[in-house]
């Protein structure tokens, strides 16, 4: 695929807007759709503002700027798509709305066309079920801000054709994007990984253990994570962050590993989803000051442990029923959410036994199958193996 291809942008809200940039930016000709029209304007003006900025920083020239934005054109049908050679889709998170529209998608393209899925919770095949070619689907998952965020999952459904993986990698790597390849199943990597980042951090606190403010300086402090999960909720939106986490859950036929917190719960029942309605974990109105933390060493690294060894456990996992490689893993957790360390390489330096040690130690006093060590991590502490050999 050259950049004198069509790419064809369904849905043009946080997601849609940001991946018709990311194509135009690269050359392409876009076209961008979406069932409220007022989104479709919206989409414009804010793609607009971030190109403006860019051009104020001397990042892109005037000129630059106004062929990014001349290549991107507003469509008012389904119809109109019938150009492309790319379609991505990144409407509302509803299977049944999707599977529509994908079948009237297919009705009006090319054969060649390639059909994919931006979905973050939803099973790749069940949105290429609607398609009469199902080779041509696949999932390209980016991440929020997709025109700033580097990493691009690439989900090949039990029925893409080969094909169509390669095909749709190269064309988003050529884009800059560094991609990596994960199998269809709940959260890919990221969002799979990622989840006791949250949960056994309020897990912690809802024990009473230590209090938000303290717990995001530990995984700051000891681990050099950029923000601790608590700021890192109110950013992402609580109602966001919690509507995955329920999905994973759901989708994971209820593993306990996955379970909700009843307090990210209460959180997005009251709408206090963070930064973006003033109110989170914590308070961001002008007069509110934040909390400090009971800076504590020991307590702070055994919460910073506790927390690792979680995601270490979700790493090994991944790679022991191969939902990516090992490579993949380690890129997915930096470039997707900034992780310091790749989790596997964080648990040759820790030693697989000792994690293994403290995970056996939480089943033991909780007895729950939260956590469960990964038979992965099992099988390499008896074999005193490493994720990486240097
Ligand atoms: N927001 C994130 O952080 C994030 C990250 C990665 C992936 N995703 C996924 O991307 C997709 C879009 O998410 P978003 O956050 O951009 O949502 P959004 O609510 O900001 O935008 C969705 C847009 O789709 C439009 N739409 C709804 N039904 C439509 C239809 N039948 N045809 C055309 N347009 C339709 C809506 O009008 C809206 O403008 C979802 O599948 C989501 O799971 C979201």
């Amino acid at each position: 695929m050259s950049s004198k291809q069509t790419i064809g942008v369904a849905g043009s809200g946080a997601m849609g807007s940001g991946i018709a940039l990311v194509a135009a930016t690269a050359g392409h000709p876009v076209l961008i759709f979406d069932a409220n029209p007022q989104a479709l304007e919206k989409a414009i003006s804010s793609i607009s503002d971030i190109v403006s900025k860019s051009v104020a920083k001397g990042k892109l020239t005037e000129d630059a700027g106004q062929q990014i934005l001349s290549r991107i054109k507003t469509i008012n049908s389904v119809g109109e798509f019938s150009p492309c050679n790319l379609i991505i889709e990144a409407i509302v998170e509803n299977i049944e709305i999707k599977k529509s529209l994908f079948k009237s998608i297919e009705a009006v393209v090319d054969t060649s066309c390639i059909l994919a899925t931006n979905t973050s919770s939803l099973s790749v095949v069940s949105v290429a079920s609607a398609c009469q070619n199902r080779g041509r689907v696949l999932g390209i998952h980016f991440f929020n801000p997709a025109n700033l965020m580097p990493l691009v999952e690439i989900i090949p459904s039990f029925t893409t054709d080969e094909n169509t993986v390669s095909q749709a990698r190269a064309m988003i790597d050529s884009w800059g994007k560094i991609t990596v390849l994960a199998k269809d199943t709940p959260g890919f990597i990221v969002n799979r990984i990622a989840r006791p980042f949250y949960g056994e951090a309020i897990r912690i606190y809802e024990e009473g253990i230590a209090d938000f403010a303290t717990i995001d300086w530990a995984m700051k402090e000891f681990g050099g994570f950029k923000m601790g999960p608590f700021e890192l909720m109110d950013f992402i939106g609580n109602d966001i962050n919690y509507k995955v986490t329920e999905t994973v859950w759901e989708q994971f036929f209820y593993d306990p590993r996955y379970r909700p917190s009843l307090t990210q719960k209460r959180l997005f029942e009251a709408g206090l989803f963070g930064r973006k309605s003033g109110r989170g974990y914590y308070n961001y109105e002008s007069n509110s000051s934040m909390p400090e933390p009971v800076k504590n060493e020991y307590l702070g690294k055994a919460i910073f442990t506790r927390v690792l060894v979680m995601l270490i456990n979700e790493a090994a996992d991944a790679l022991y029923l191969k939902i990516a490689t090992a490579s993949d893993i380690e890129t997915s957790m930096m470039k997707g959410v900034n992780y310091p360390k790749g989790l596997l390489k964080w648990a040759d330096e820790m030693g697989v036994d000792k994690v293994l040690a403290a995970l056996n130690s939480l089943q033991a006093d909780y007895q729950e199958d939260r956590y469960r060590p990964s038979l992965l991590l099992k099988k390499m502490a008896s074999e005193k193996s490493k994720f990486f050999n240097n």
